[in-house]
């Protein structure tokens, strides 16, 4: 059932084109995200899944094709673009800096100096003011297993490191947030907390992004399931059209599904 709707996406792409030498990443991909889903991307390895968000995070430019940004023409020359707009990545390489503590990470890139001529001249880093709004931003999110805001990141388990990258990209006026295999090497117990960090954001509105190769855990949380095969979109589905060994047929051309039976877009 195709939901008939005149709602714009909030990221949108049409026929992303990318290619590196001879290899075809994204062969005319289509790709929709609305506000309030999680949409979970999955595929084969190789299926173009991280050059897709790449493309939307400002780490590559398509060849070809159009992106938009909430019906606006977009093309990021960087990710510090792609973030002005609202969209925040979390990449499967974690860039989280092992050395500082949990709250210099949060701000890494947009430190807040101190008010006045210190700041200003000095650039004198408010930490006080980063520390009590890390915090804060944490609390929003609802992890309470970062107790010491002061705690290095390196100290912290692979889940809470994880924990604070995902706060570092939710944390700044941001809409959409991409995660790129969040829980590949997070055990069971992290993986939970990283599904209800994902849950918590949607129920605050944002839009999510999640690649994932975990069935069961793309089942648990996702509205919607692209499934990307051979740099295109094979079909969408939903976790209630569709069992997990529909989407493992799918995404090896197994099986088909006709366009009027995709989930395009959320249901009204
Ligand atoms: N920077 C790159 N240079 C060369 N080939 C690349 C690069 N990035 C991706 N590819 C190739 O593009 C294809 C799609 O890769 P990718 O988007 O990473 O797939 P997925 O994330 O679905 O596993 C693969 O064949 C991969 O080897
Ligand atoms: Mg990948």
């Amino acid at each position: 059932m195709t939901a008939a709707t005149t709602v714009t996406p909030v990221v949108q792409g049409i026929d992303l084109v990318k290619t590196f030498g001879r290899v075809v990443a994204l062969d005319g991909m289509n790709f929709e995200l609305y506000s309030g889903e999680v949409l979970a991307v999955v595929g084969d390895n190789g299926a173009g899944k991280s050059t897709l968000i790449k493309c939307f995070s400002g780490a590559q430019s398509p060849d070809a094709g159009e992106m938009f940004i909430n019906g606006e023409h977009a093309e990021f020359k960087s990710t510090s673009e792609a973030r002005r707009h609202g969209v925040e990545t979390v990449f499967q390489t974690l860039a989280v800096s092992p050395a500082l503590d949990i709250a210099s990470n949060l701000y890494l890139g947009r430190e807040v100096r101190k008010p006045g001529f210190v700041g200003k001249v000095f650039r004198t880093l408010d930490k006080k003011r980063m520390r009590s709004e890390s915090s804060a931003h944490l609390k929003n999110l609802g992890i309470s297993t970062l107790q010491n805001i002061t705690q290095a990141v390196e100290t912290l388990s692979g889940g809470q490191r994880q924990a604070v990258a995902v706060a570092r990209a939710a944390a700044f006026g941001s809409q959409v947030i991409i995660l790129d295999e969040p829980t590949a090497a997070l055990g069971v117990n992290e993986s939970a907390r990283v599904l209800k960090m994902i849950q918590d954001l949607r129920d605050r509105g944002l839009s999510v992004i999640l690649i994932s190769h975990n069935m069961p855990q793309v089942f648990e949380v996702a509205n919607r399931i692209h499934v990307a095969r051979l740099g295109k979109r094979a079909a969408v589905v939903t976790p209630q059209t569709a069992s997990m060994n529909d989407v493992v047929a799918i995404m090896t051309g197994a099986m088909t599904v006709p366009e009027e039976e995709q989930q395009l877009a959320p249901a009204p």
